[in-house]
């Protein structure tokens, strides 16, 4: 398959909050888009940890969330936005240990506090908006070039 800039690759997930067993389904389906397109390993690694790492936090911490991602020759856009509770204090949520997961989530293995700090190391350009009540937005894109 090619990359064509006049047809971008997309894609759309819906993830349900507290569905561990769904959990990984998202990001291998964006994965498994790139295996084919052929694009570089280092690059399917990178967008794959940020991707279940975001897919993770809406399924432990949303109610529901939707992602979204595009391919173009240039860049990968991924997008989850989710309805929850959002995040009061994104720059304390971004320090790496900084965890609120509940005792049965780090039982699972979650919750090391990880997840944010990953999510912007690797992508090139990462973006969190979040509104309390309401939910949280993150963007981020990878380089293809
Ligand atoms: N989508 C989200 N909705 C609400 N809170 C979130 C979301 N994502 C992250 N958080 C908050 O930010 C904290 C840090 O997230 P993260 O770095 O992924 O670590 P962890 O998930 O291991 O706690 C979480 O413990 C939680 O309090
Ligand atoms: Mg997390």
């Amino acid at each position: 398959m090619a990359l064509d800039i006049e047809n971008p690759i997309e894609g759309s997930f819906q993830i349900i909050g507290g569905n561990f067993d769904n959990a990984g389904e998202a990001s291998s389906q964006l994965k498994n888009r790139l295996l084919e397109l052929n694009v570089n390993d280092d690059i399917i690694r990178r967008a794959t940890i940020a991707t279940f790492e975001a897919e993770m936090n809406v399924i432990i911490y949303a109610a529901a969330g939707r992602l979204n991602f595009v391919i173009t020759p240039t860049q990968i856009q991924i997008r989850i936005e989710d309805m929850g509770p959002g995040i009061e204090n994104i720059e304390q949520a971004m320090t790496e240990g900084y965890s609120t997961a509940p005792e049965w989530v780090r039982a699972m293995g979650w919750g090391a506090g990880m997840g944010l700090p990953n999510m912007k190391k690797n992508s090139d350009v990462f973006k969190i908006d979040s509104v309390i009540g309401e939910g949280t937005t993150i963007e981020m894109t990878l380089n293809l070039t």
